[in-house]
């Protein structure tokens, strides 16, 4: 685990990053392998099943191996310099098998290879192939073109491409729980960030088919869909519902859907089916998607809403458009509308010129919310984005180190305590499988996110949910038996 991260969920989970996916081909096997692996978000994991089935209708065959494959492709991260770095490293590593089989052709996919475009092939020899991340569906003519001899680059950004109609094959799963991808990039330029460079503008995906795919996942066994988007409050969708659709209750004549609509008819697929989603934007998340989550069981009461910072002169320059008091009052509704909610977030310590006082508002702002979760890092200046244009990097390496470590001592306390309170209740837990340590316990999640271990009972399968009396925790487990 790294210094700037603490406690990994499904979306940000760090134990995934730089997996490799594999998964049978779809079409007539044409003798190739292919090896992938993905590093940072969500979203890429996501994508790598997009590439993996755009490849398997041309015949290729995974293998966890990069040794043995024909093609080898790292879908990269530039969201911090660490992210960059991590990959380079890897890079090198590939060399060797590259060294010992020349026809090999290496690619790197995603936001790194979209923020460098051709810089890359002079900056890593080793690289034959360059794509970003709305190029996937020329994948199979990039790789002709390199296996005629040419080196190839597609980093064009798109205002349209959603990838709706590539069913992706699910990678490494477990059978229950399964991305489903409702939107691609993002429209708001906070000064820190470089996705909007990276992933483009923000569009949304035809709501239809989200819940087809919802459904489509729901009748092959799954049990849980987390819906992905970079600001997934932002979703609009406008377009004609098919009629007679029959998992479409909310109506025909909709069209325009919004979030709140979209999470109700993914909802309504079956009530069995839980439904996550991430990430919210503090600006844009409505007391309309809080009152939906509310009245559907189904949608799980946790919320992934990044506070960046908790003053409102940082939050300024952060071009975050709230501030401190708007994001309280978004914490009030929460708190009103789903009193049992979970809420996790997002911090940068350090940011550019941030005084000892700002931090504080941080940190005091940690104690109103006392969140369930966070995810911190140090600021890390991105070149490209408004923060690099605009302000210094000004805050020395050891004072954003010292910030950053008392927010993760702060955010232990506060994690332990929301653990602490569960002690005695009963949790409904959708169970996952065996869990990492010993298969005479199952794990699974909690409606609000928690990770709940309990004994293994021969009348429960993974897929099913049980209810769990949590007995103690640890400050990331909740620790049961089923009742
Ligand atoms: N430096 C540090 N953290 C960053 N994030 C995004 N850009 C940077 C950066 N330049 C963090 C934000 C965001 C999360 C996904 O990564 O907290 O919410
Ligand atoms: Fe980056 Fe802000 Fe968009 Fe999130 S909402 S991807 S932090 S620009």
């Amino acid at each position: 685990m790294t210094m700037d991260l603490l406690i990994p969920d499904k979306v940000h989970d760090e134990s995934r990053q730089g997996e490799a996916l594999v998964l049978e081909p779809v079409g007539k096997h044409n003798g190739r392998k292919l090896y992938i692996e993905s590093y940072g978000c969500a979203m890429n994991f996501s994508d790598s099943e997009i590439v993996a089935s755009i490849l398997a209708e041309k015949g290729f065959e995974t293998t966890s191996d990069f040794n043995n494959a024909d093609v080898v492709f790292i879908n990269t991260c530039s969201i911090r310099e660490n992210a960059e770095v991590r990959v380079r490293n890897r890079l090198k590593e590939f060399a060797g098998a590259k060294f010992r089989n020349p026809g090999m052709v290496v690619g790197v996919l995603g936001c790194m290879a979209e923020r460098l475009k051709a810089k890359f092939l002079e900056e890593e020899k080793l690289v034959d192939v360059v794509v970003g991340p709305d190029a996937y569906r020329d994948l199979p003519n990039l790789i002709e073109q390199v296996d005629s001899g040419q080196r190839a680059v597609n980093v064009l950004l798109s205002r349209e491409e959603t990838y709706a109609d590539i069913s992706p094959v699910r990678l490494n799963s477990n059978g229950i729980n399964a991305f489903v991808s409702i939107m691609r990039g993002c429209d708001n330029m906070c000064s820190f960030c470089v996705v909007p460079f990276t992933r483009g503008r923000e569009r949304s995906r035809d709501a239809y088919s989200v819940v087809a795919e919802c459904k489509d996942l729901f009748d092959k066994g799954y049990r849980e869909v987390t819906l992905l988007g970079q600001n997934v409050d932002s979703y609009k969708w406008s377009g004609q519902l098919a009629k007679g659709g029959e998992a479409l209750a909310v109506g025909d004549e909709i069209t325009v859907v919004n979030f709140a609509n979209l999470l109700e008819m993914v909802a309504l697929v079956s009530p069995e089916l839980r439904v996550r989603f991430s990430t919210s934007h503090p600006k844009d998340i409505t007391d309309e998607v809080l009152h939906t989550i509310a009245k559907y069981e189904n949608i799980c009461n946790y919320i992934h809403l990044p506070v960046q910072s908790g003053n409102s002169r940082i939050l300024d320059i952060m071009n975050r458009t709230y501030d401190r008091e708007w994001y309280m009052n978004r914490i009030d509704a929460i708190r009103r509308i789903i009193p049992e909610c979970a809420i996790s977030t997002d911090v940068i310590t350090g940011f550019c010129t941030e005084t000892e006082e700002e931090h504080n508002d941080t940190v005091t702002m940690m104690d109103y919310v006392k969140y369930d979760f966070a995810y911190m890092f140090k600021y890390s200046e991105r070149p490209g984005t408004l923060a690099a244009k605009r302000y210094a990097d000004d805050i020395p390496e050891d004072i954003k180190q010292r910030r950053l470590a008392q927010i993760v001592a702060k955010q232990q306390e506060y994690s332990f305590y929301r653990m602490q309170a569960r002690i005695g209740k009963i949790e409904k837990v959708l169970i996952e499988g065996y869990s990492k340590k010993s298969d005479k316990d199952y794990c699974g999640r909690s409606d609000q996110n928690a990770m709940v271990i309990f004994p293994v009972s021969e009348n429960y399968k993974p897929g099913q949910y049980v209810n769990v009396l949590v007995e103690r925790t640890t400050s990331a487990t909740l620790i049961g038996k089923i009742v």
